[in-house]
């Protein structure tokens, strides 16, 4: 959702909880939840980025599938779209913005949604996000809360496209040598939506701006686990890990009281650029599944004669006395 300090100004004002509110603001949750009718809930959410790439087109795509990943990450269907779009007075013109709006718009297509409306605001930094609201039956609300222990966990993105995204900005590689990663973050987690719906999935996040450790505490918190990672299982991009071990830095400072130090505990063996690409910053990155053991092998399966090839079990929940997240070699 929203910037860590706002949302942290937000839980403090005591938001009122209704019984209609089934996901509000106290799970760190990817969207909100808020019941309409037997079985039929909306799910809500908004986000905007600052451009990911010079092509406007793409930029546009990975802008809107970021937006729609978060109703994704719920287990719900998108179906109706805002555009929200900052842009500078002078700087871009405007066919710049038709390409991004157009990037946009064919995402909202292919997640079965429709735009209706939007709101643009002249602004010195150019932004560009969706506010996305989706429809989720009762049975296929993911929470960060479901995650049971004995689970497994499946990613369904590489991680590692913050690294990337830093060192094309910084002219260390070409847009054309970052395209692959560019391309699949502009791909919708719609396909593996429907996958974990259907196998029965106990909860998902996506992987986004707190990276895949941040992401995963949250996880962790939300259903009292604790969360394992196995090193050499979790999909990562080559381009990634080559960029790190040349010295590209990346990674984000967890949220007050989620200190890297106690909550994500790494295998001595890991270095520290390895250690790094935990706590990546992803735009559009993959869902974070954790399902039951018996049905993890079946959903990978699906996942994979889908096209979606680079998902894979890479971790589990475990019963803990406090939430934390474990790395193994
Ligand atoms: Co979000
Ligand atoms: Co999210």
């Amino acid at each position: 959702m929203g910037p860590v300090d706002l949302y942290e100004i937000v839980r403090n004002l005591h938001v009122p909880m209704p019984p209609e509110v089934l996901v509000g603001l106290q799970t760190s949750d990817d969207a909100g939840v808020y019941k309409i009718g037997p079985d039929l809930n909306l799910v809500l959410t908004a986000d905007f980025i600052a451009p990911t790439c010079d092509d406007p087109y793409l930029y546009g795509r990975i802008a809107a599938a970021n937006s729609l990943s978060d109703v994704y990450a719920m287990g719900g269907t998108p179906k109706v779209a805002l555009n929200l779009c900052c842009f500078p007075a002078r700087g871009v013109d405007k066919s710049a913005l038709t390409e991004i709006l157009r990037g946009g718009l064919d995402a909202i297509t292919e997640s079965g949604a429709v735009l209706i409306g939007g709101h643009t605001v002249k602004d010195n930094e150019l932004k560009y996000g969706l506010s996305v609201t989706g429809i989720v039956r009762d049975a296929d609300i993911k929470t960060n809360a479901g995650a049971r222990a004995g689970d497994l966990l499946i990613l369904t993105k590489p991680i590692g496209t913050g690294v990337v995204m830093s060192a094309q900005k910084s002219g260390l590689i070409t847009e054309a040598e970052a395209m692959p990663v560019l391309e699949r973050m502009a791909q919708l987690s719609k396909t593996a939506a429907g996958l974990m719906n259907r196998f029965g999935a106990h909860a998902s996040t996506d992987i986004t701006g707190f990276g895949l450790a941040g992401h995963a505490l949250e996880v962790a918190a939300a259903s009292n686990v604790g969360v394992r990672f196995h090193a050499g299982k979790v999909p990562r991009w080559p381009l990634a890990v080559q960029l790190a071990q040349k010295g590209v830095k990346t990674g984000v400072k967890l949220v007050e009281g989620k200190s890297a130090d106690e909550k994500v505990v790494f295998n001595d063996a890991l270095s520290a650029e390895e250690r790094m690409l935990y706590f990546d910053p992803q735009t559009s990155g993959g869902l974070l599944i954790s399902i039951a053991s018996k049905d993890a092998n079946q959903l990978l399966q699906a996942l994979a004669d889908a096209g979606i090839a680079d998902a894979a079990i890479c971790g589990e929940v475990f019963a803990s006395e406090r939430a934390y997240v474990e790395v193994k070699e």
